[in-house]
């Protein structure tokens, strides 16, 4: 048998798999009660809640919906998350584990009740999910977390059982969960927003707020007046609230496969490392298995080639896949403390919300976060909302991870600028590599027919110095995860500017992009 290939471009199962969209751009102005910044399942579950609520309300996406983190995602739908009740039962007491418990088991249940109260077709069904280990070292981790997942009532059960092709060795079990086609949900719910006053607009790139009575939201294209804004773009752009040096960016890679042999139904995670995590989902030519794992600081990996390749061989060797049909990568927001920021930007004001920081858990946590944020604008408690609070005081729980990753942050800027550089005349064709041209560094990427694209290789967000991502054929921030195409233009903020257009000094200048 042929050994399966990884495919040369990177294509989203979920994207391929669900409806283009062609909502309009935003022109002139326009005024709702609620702005909702960014596209991606967070804005659409927080702006169709607010629309449920009777609110009038703007979703303003930058691409097309979806086509962030949301369309890159394994998007498994639990309250299962890893192994993280053991450790919050630790940093943030029981209560701690059971707010964040319940708030994501109610998650899953308002998923179900919305699909079936908007008649939303998004393969939903109700499927265990497992943390699970090979590893007998790291059974007692599985009994702790099945121990402290029981305490606060959340449907946990210890097994050594389950429908992998290889024996495990113990794993914790969350029955009543779900899997479920994020885009489709997401794509379901636009169209619940859209109408009677309220909007979704596509490519329309919010660039500032201005909070005030009435917000007033600057886009690239139009204004937006409203009472309130969400900004749910992943890590907020307009950070109030300094939520780029209480987070760190994570880039995870998945392959979409198809086996030989029987497909796995239940949704699992390693608990232990290298993380594997697989589901399934149904195509309309059989079961496709998503596998992702080998995560790494957004901008500070360059073997991309090997971490496709370790997992294309744990496809191959231990379940049995004969063909590769999908790669794709994607990042998300690692609280220092573990715990998501959901609601009020910044204390003392009820016009900024946001939802950051998921670690990759943001199906149900979207979710959550349009559940708090609805009960806030309404005026009404919410039994989670100070757990979540993006102003919580629990420092202790976070300080020695958010030492570490501003000291890192820290590292990357100075000791980026200090790098021996290649020169441009060594660039192949296909190759991008960040080069020393007299006193600046350029970004520079020589395309397959040999043209060149320089840009400054300074973010526009704080100024450190991308670097290249060979699988996606950008340039990534390792501070904060800001990322750029070759050309310089804003894939991923919280930069939101583009990387200035500069040309080597031997070529004349192309003229400028306004960095910040
Ligand atoms: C590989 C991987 C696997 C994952 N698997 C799971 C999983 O199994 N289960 C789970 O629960 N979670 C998972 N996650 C996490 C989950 O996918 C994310 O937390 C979630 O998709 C985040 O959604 P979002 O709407 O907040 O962000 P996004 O989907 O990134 O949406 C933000 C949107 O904002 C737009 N935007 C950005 N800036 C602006 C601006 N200035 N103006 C207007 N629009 C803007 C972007 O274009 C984007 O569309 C995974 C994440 C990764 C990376
Ligand atoms: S993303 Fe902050 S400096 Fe680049």
């Amino acid at each position: 048998m042929a050994t399966p290939s990884v495919p040369e471009e990177p294509q989203s199962f979920w994207i391929e798999t669900s409806d283009t969209t062609a909502y309009p751009s935003l022109r002139g102005q326009v005024s709702v009660d609620v702005a909702v910044l960014g596209g991606g399942i967070t804005g659409l579950t927080v702006a169709a809640h607010l629309k449920r609520a009777g609110m009038t309300v703007a979703v303003v996406e930058a691409n097309r919906l979806c086509h962030g983190t949301t369309g890159h995602t394994t998007g498994k739908l639990s309250s299962l998350h890893g192994l993280v009740y053991d450790t919050l039962t630790s940093s943030f007491g029981e209560e701690g584990a059971r707010a964040y418990g319940e708030a994501n088991e109610a998650a899953i249940e308002r998923v179900a009740a919305l699909c079936s109260e908007y008649g939303i077709d998004c393969d939903f069904e109700r499927v265990p999910n497992y943390t699970y280990t090979e590893s007998e070292q790291e059974v007692s981790q599985i009994e702790a977390e099945v121990q402290a997942a029981k305490r606060v009532e959340l449907p946990a059960t210890y097994t050594e059982e389950s429908d992998l092709p290889y024996p495990i060795r113990a794993a914790v079990r969350f029955d009543g969960q779900a899997r479920f086609h994020p885009r489709k949900w997401c794509l379901g719910l636009a169209r619940v927003v859209e109408g009677g006053g309220s909007h979704v607009f596509e490519e329309t790139r919010a660039l500032s707020v201005e909070e005030g009575r009435p917000c007033r939201v600057q886009t690239e294209r139009g204004e937006l007046e409203a009472g309130r804004v969400v900004v749910a773009t992943l890590l907020p752009f307009t950070d109030r609230g300094f939520f780029f040096a209480r987070t760190h960016p994570e880039r995870e890679h998945v392959l979409g496969v198809r086996l030989d042999g029987p497909v796995p139904h239940g949704m699992y995670i390693t608990a232990g490392s290298p993380t594997r995590s697989i589901r399934s989902h149904p195509a309309s030519d059989g079961e496709v298995v998503l596998i992702s794992g080998e995560s790494h600081k957004t901008g500070q990996a360059a073997d991309y080639q090997e971490r496709y390749a370790r997992l294309e061989r744990f496809a191959r060797e231990r379940l049995g896949a004969r063909s590769i049909d999908y790669r794709f990568s994607a990042q998300d927001f690692y609280p220092a403390d573990q715990v998501p920021y959901i609601g009020r930007m910044r204390r003392g004001s009820d016009r900024l919300y946001t939802a950051t920081g998921f670690k990759a858990w943001g199906m149900s946590h979207a979710v959550v976060a349009a559940m708090i944020i609805e009960d806030q604008l309404q005026g009404r408690e919410n039994p989670w909302s100070e757990f979540y609070s993006p102003n919580r005081l629990k420092p202790m729980a976070s300080a020695s991870s958010f030492i570490k990753e501003n000291a890192n942050v820290a590292r990357r800027f100075f000791g980026d600028r200090l790098m021996k550089r290649q020169s441009l005349a060594e660039l192949a064709s296909g190759e991008g590599a960040v080069v020393a041209d007299g006193s600046q560094q350029l970004a520079a990427y020589r395309d397959e027919q040999g043209e060149l694209h320089t840009v400054s290789a300074r973010c526009t967000h704080l100024g450190c110095i991308v670097s290249w991502n060979a699988a996606d054929t950008t340039w990534d921030c390792p501070c904060h995860g800001s990322r750029f195409g070759v050309d310089g233009e804003v894939i991923h903020g919280p930069a939101v500017k583009a990387l200035k257009r500069s040309s080597p000094s031997s070529l004349p200048s192309e003229g400028e992009s306004g960095e910040a």
